[in-house]
């Protein structure tokens, strides 16, 4: 079927806006309507005595996946292994008798990805997969596949494939918990609730585009930008980064906040933004502390957080989105939002090819 970017400039900008649908649709695949349990399709691992769960993918699939590694190991009490796929196919890793591998791939064709999905095969691993394309060879070669309903998505740079996948990996999440008894019910029953207000939430977010718009002005005369964040919101920054310089072609790193001090820091100065992916919750005071040492440095500071957030950290950033106040478990599905947006305004700023960035392929199949 032919698809059309409708009224939308971009495909980027389109299937940004899909996601409050698309995580709908695929929340509803995994999630009773009625009672907000989840319900994963029979799977072909015992999450209750799995030892260990190997995650691999590329790109942009490697970060959902490590979010899911905070979320598997924190609220799952899981052991997770993670690694990008041209490295762990290589890298003659030991697996664990019983174990599970699970990969991550929008278009289920990557080289990479197929080629560690087919080590962890040999290596005796039950294969799971996330994929968007459930016609393609990483699905067809897992014992079960976990499908992210996001449908096609056209731009190079991925966005709705992301929380899409993030979506799937907080179910198995979920799922895992309670297998492993990991979880009281009366968290679990919170954690689920959160997870179905997700696609409102999105929505909400969406409503800042124009302010981001806004502040892209000052991110597309950057010559680099810098992306911190802990916890969970660690992959949102490196996710962030990726997706600005895949599309403005502007350099940006995503960096551990609590990292910054052990290199970034030398970098910064009035010319250097700082976006700083910072939700409330137990990590926000440190990350707040990151913040300061920025602006002592003269760095302009975006600062993403919820109304808890921005009155904690009073005057200072220079820039602030205010998001909505969230579980800490859900807050990487809408923090990934604002960075999308971010790095498509100052793209089309910069004039860029936003949906087709040179020398980037939307599916990697060569190595
Ligand atoms: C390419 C795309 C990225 C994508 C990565 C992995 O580099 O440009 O957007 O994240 O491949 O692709 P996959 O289809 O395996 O998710």
């Amino acid at each position: 079927a032919l698809i059309g970017k409708g009224q939308y400039r971009h495909f980027m900008l389109k299937e940004i806006y899909e996601q409050p649908a698309v995580i709908g649709d695929t929340l509803r695949t995994f999630v009773n309507p009625q009672s907000r349990a989840i319900a994963l399709p029979e799977l072909p691992v015992d999450f209750a005595t799995l030892p260990r769960l190997t995650i691999s993918a590329c790109g942009t699939a490697f970060y959902a996946g490590l979010v899911a590694k905070y979320w598997l190991e924190s609220v799952a009490r899981l052991p997770v292994e993670i690694d990008v796929a041209s490295e762990f196919r290589y890298r003659e890793a030991p697996l664990p008798e019983g174990g599970a591998a699970l990969f991550i791939s929008q278009s289920g064709e990557t080289i990479d990805t197929l080629a560690a999905l087919r080590y962890a095969k040999e290596q005796g691993q039950t294969i799971l997969s996330i994929v968007n394309q459930p016609e393609s060879v990483i699905a067809r070669e897992s014992d079960a596949v976990l499908p992210t309903l996001a449908g096609p998505e056209i731009g190079v740079a991925s966005t709705k494939a992301f929380t899409t996948q993030l979506t799937v990996l907080a179910c198995l999440t979920l799922a895992a918990a309670r297998a492993r008894g990991a979880l009281d019910e009366k968290r679990a029953a919170a954690l689920s609730a959160a997870l179905t207000e997700v696609p409102a939430h999105a929505a909400e977010v969406l409503n800042h585009d124009e302010a981001i718009e806004a502040m892209a002005h000052g991110i597309a005369e950057a010559r680099d930008v810098l992306y911190l964040g802990r916890g969970p919101m660690f992959p949102i920054a490196l996710e962030g980064a990726l997706k600005l310089k895949e599309i403005s072609y502007i350099h940006a790193e995503g960096y551990a906040a609590g990292e910054m001090k052990h290199g970034p820091i030398a970098l910064i100065d009035e010319g250097v933004p700082v976006i700083v992916c910072a939700p409330s919750g137990p990590l926000f005071d440190k990350s707040a502390a990151n913040v300061q040492e920025v602006m002592a440095r003269g760095g302009s500071v975006l600062l993403l957080t919820d109304a808890g957030g921005r009155r904690r950290i009073g005057k200072g950033p220079k820039w602030t989105i205010e998001l909505p106040a969230v579980d800490p478990f859900v807050a990487p599905l809408l923090y990934a939002i604002p960075v999308q947006l971010l790095a498509y305004h100052t793209a089309v700023l910069k004039g860029t090819d936003v949906d087709q960035p040179r020398n980037l392929a939307k599916s990697v199949t060569v190595e």
